[in-house]
């Protein structure tokens, strides 16, 4: 992050712990439950989000020799990204064209062509058709045009990002905008390695997994005795960035440099940054490591999402054995997001069924949820 950057949010907060406010929307928000139960909705936000934006799918480390390869579902579409001989990535659906079973069950390895467990068809790690078993019971086929079908892939910031549509083109810094793409490029993610990763599935929205990430007025309660006494509760910047955006908390050890100047003030050990990757992820930078929040729709069951999380840290650290950082790292994220934040937004997605309302209200404290929804809302809308 630019130095300016850091003295511009420095001045906010220190506005805001002066005024004893955030940063606030121009005015509440009501937000209908449907968004969040309607089973239209969901494939409408499929089509105008999951569809077509660049989505986040792991880090590049995950993915670095020659024929290593990843197979994940996204959602309720099954990928596989392989790393090709030149270096370069392909990604493909993983689904065989036979008769559509998946080509690999595994969820990562190194191998250089990938037999069907069905029919045992064959293809080759750049996703060209090999083998047809009795081929002969086939007649003629084009086995140019029976490859697995690709998807656009790019790889930017040390991460791997693809597209869900075939035919369709990526254009990952496009989509981050200049402010974003030059943040995400000086922290030099590259030079991460993935420390651990865990993927659960949780009976909530996908928006309701999102919205947790985007505003700190929950901190003091539902975290009162977790990250609630670390982290200033109801008092953050937020910058939109395009369609993404960022919400920055506020350590409390930030009283440490608040009565020294700003332009002198060593500022980012006091900061967490949380960053919306529209549509689905929430990447954190603590200072230290990142998180990445990747959440997907599970199914045509708008009251349920797949939930990974990926933790990144600096290689020297992540394989130094003597490191106790990550176990301790690792439970605050299972005491606070997988259990406390798990817990709330199960609630309420039940007390969405329940008929209690038509509406949420985002307060004018909460932007970084506003904002987020007038993006979906927008995109969903073809604006
Ligand atoms: Fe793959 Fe038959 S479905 S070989």
């Amino acid at each position: 992050m630019q130095r300016k950057t850091q003295e511009t949010l420095a001045a906010q907060i220190h506005a805001f712990l002066a005024g004893g406010t955030t940063a606030l929307a121009d005015s509440v928000m009501p937000n209908p439950i449907s968004e969040y139960t309607d089973p239209g909705r969901l494939g409408e936000e499929k089509a105008t989000l999951f569809r077509r934006l660049p989505i986040l799918v792991g880090h590049s480390s995950s993915c670095a020799q020659p024929k290593d390869f990843l197979a994940q579902e996204l959602g309720d579409v099954p990928v596989l990204i392989v790393r090709q001989t030149d270096g370069t990535l392909k990604a493909f659906l993983n689904v065989c064209r036979h008769r559509g079973s998946r080509v690999t069950f595994e969820e990562c390895g190194n191998r250089g062509s990938f037999t069907c467990p069905y029919h045992a068809w064959t293809y080759r790690s750049d996703g060209s058709l090999a083998n047809i078993t009795n081929a002969d019971d086939f007649g003629d086929v084009d086995r140019a045009a029976m490859g697995l079908t690709e998807l656009p892939v790019e790889e930017r910031h040390g991460l791997i990002w693809i597209a869900l549509t075939p035919g369709t083109s990526i254009d990952v810094e496009a989509h981050l905008g200049p402010v974003f793409d030059a943040e995400m490029a000086a922290y030099g993610i590259e030079e991460f390695a993935v420390e651990r990763s865990f993927t659960t599935r949780a009976k909530a929205n996908w928006k309701i997994i999102i919205d947790g990430f985007l505003e700190t007025y929950h901190l003091a309660f539902l975290h009162r005795t977790t990250i609630g006494p670390h982290i200033r509760s109801n008092l953050a910047p937020f910058r939109p960035l395009g369609s993404n955006g960022c919400m920055t908390a506020v350590r409390t050890s930030f009283d440490r440099i608040r009565d020294e100047d700003v332009e002198a003030a060593d500022i980012e050990p006091h900061l967490v940054h949380a960053y919306s990757v529209f549509p689905n992820t929430i990447i954190v930078w603590s200072g230290r490591h990142f998180e990445a929040w990747l959440v997907h729709p599970d199914g045509t069951d708008p009251g349920s999402s797949i939930v990974k999380v990926m933790v990144l840290g600096r290689r020297s650290e992540v394989e130094d054995p003597a490191n106790d950082y990550w176990e301790k790292n690792w439970v605050v994220v299972t005491d606070t997001v997988l259990t406390e934040d798990m817990k709330v937004g199960q609630s309420i997605q039940q007390g969405f069924a329940s008929g209690a309302q038509t509406h949420v209200t985002f307060g004018k404290n909460e932007p970084g949820v506003q904002h987020f929804h007038r993006m979906v809302q927008r995109a969903v809308a073809g604006r």
